[in-house]
């Protein structure tokens, strides 16, 4: 391209004459453009997913019971071989969490490319694939089922189409609430359904329809393994000592003042605030902003205060956190049992559609022999520690 021209190369709706053009140009002759707002696409009258859209069916479920779960990851190849010989790259989106892998249909694995797959977002946390065209709502839910009992989610939307309850719709469109006036940044931060007595582990989320690169609408995941390494091993033990309530009450209070149903009746559990992953066998810190109200056993005060410290921790912590910005038909594989999300918000008007499979997972426990991610790297690869001892004075702020 010459010096001094621009070319946006996403399509562009001329909204006058709804004629589709690439927008060029050259200083002198510039563009229409408006910080922020560079592209607005129309919404189609016809469109492609109609099918996914959103419902809130009025159904009634039992309580969930227990699953046997067996961890697919532990069945991967530790080097991730039968997978990432595959890949055309792979990039670490830094040291402690997110891997993006090219060169890799979901669609065509192979049972020892699924194992290492579960094996590897055990390991980084969250996994992402680019522009994953075949792999339609039935792959999704196949390679979802693969790794576990698909979890039905008990308030929000699921899929127009019939049959298809055990998906999870996240839709964003013109007239919807915005999120960040109602929540805190911090609590907007979660990991799915750990209120559940078996909540999931792997879990995919494909992109339908989003805002163009730059529009807004990224997800962020945090690591749980990094968030415990963060700590003090004062407070790590103290941590392990404790338990948390994660409760669906608040979720279920929501949707019945919206007027939907609540197809399964909240619960509330109590899970380890410290966890051990099995496949990994790393500790993590499992505890959630969106779900977490108290820590058991301790008073009020502290309850507070614990989770204003770990609120903090998971959320505003940028090395533990990996970014995620959309294109459409993206897949990102998290493990939900050791890692938060959230997306980021500020689209409006772009629709964001998205659907999301995950595998009822093991009852969370804390295997007191397991190790930090921390230490093992450390032992393993040489990576260094962190140095936790904050007591100096410095200003690194200029
Ligand atoms: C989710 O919270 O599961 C979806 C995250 C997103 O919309 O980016």
């Amino acid at each position: 391209m010459a010096p001094g021209l621009v070319e946006i190369q996403t399509e562009v709706t001329n909204t006058t004459s709804n004629l589709k053009t690439t927008l060029k140009a050259s200083p002198g002759n510039a563009l229409n453009y408006v910080p922020g707002r560079t592209i607005v696409k129309k919404h189609d009258e016809t469109y492609e997913y109609e099918d996914l859209r959103p419902r809130f069916p009025d159904l009634h479920w039992d309580p969930l019971t227990e699953v046997s779960y067996h961890d697919k990851g532990l069945l991967g190849d530790p080097e991730f071989r039968n997978l990432l010989s595959a890949a055309t790259s792979v990039r670490d989106y830094n040291p402690k969490i997110g891997t993006e892998v090219s060169g890799i249909d979901l669609v065509n694995l192979t049972d020892a490319q699924k194992n290492d797959l579960a094996r590897l977002i055990a390991t980084r946390g969250v996994v992402f694939f680019r522009n994953q065209k075949n792999f339609g709502i039935e792959e999704q839910r196949a390679l979802g089922k693969y790794f576990g009992e698909l979890h039905k989610h008990a308030t929000t939307a699921v899929p127009r189409r019939e049959g298809l309850e055990d998906v999870h719709v996240v839709f964003t469109g013109e007239d919807s609430p915005d999120l960040r006036a109602l929540f805190t940044p911090s609590f907007l931060w979660h990991s799915d359904v750990t209120y559940e007595v078996q909540p999931p582990s792997y879990t995919s989320l494909k992109v339908l329809t989003g805002p163009p690169v730059g529009g807004g609408g990224d997800t962020l995941w945090s690591s749980g393994y990094a968030a415990y390494d963060m700590l003090s091993p004062f407070m790590q033990k103290y941590l392990e000592s404790l338990t948390a309530l994660h409760s669906a009450d608040l979720q279920a209070q929501g949707s019945r003042e919206l007027g939907r149903a609540v197809r399964r009746e909240p619960v509330t559990t109590t899970h380890p605030l410290v966890r051990t992953n099995p496949v990994t066998g790393w500790k993590s810190l499992f505890f959630n902003p969106g779900f977490v109200t108290k820590i058991v056993g301790v008073p009020k005060t502290e309850s507070d205060a614990v989770i204003a410290l770990l609120n903090e921790v998971v959320a505003t912590s940028p090395e533990i956190h990996a970014r995620f910005q959309w294109g459409v038909g993206d897949v990102a594989f998290w493990d939900n049992r050791v890692t938060n999300h959230s997306a980021s918000y500020g689209f409006a008007p772009h629709r964001r559609h998205a659907v999301r499979v995950c595998a009822r997972a093991e009852r969370p426990y804390l295997d007191p022999e397991s190790r930090s991610q921390e230490d093992d790297l450390a032992e393993r690869y040489g990576i260094p520690k962190a140095n936790k001892n904050g007591a100096g004075i410095v200003n690194y702020n200029d």
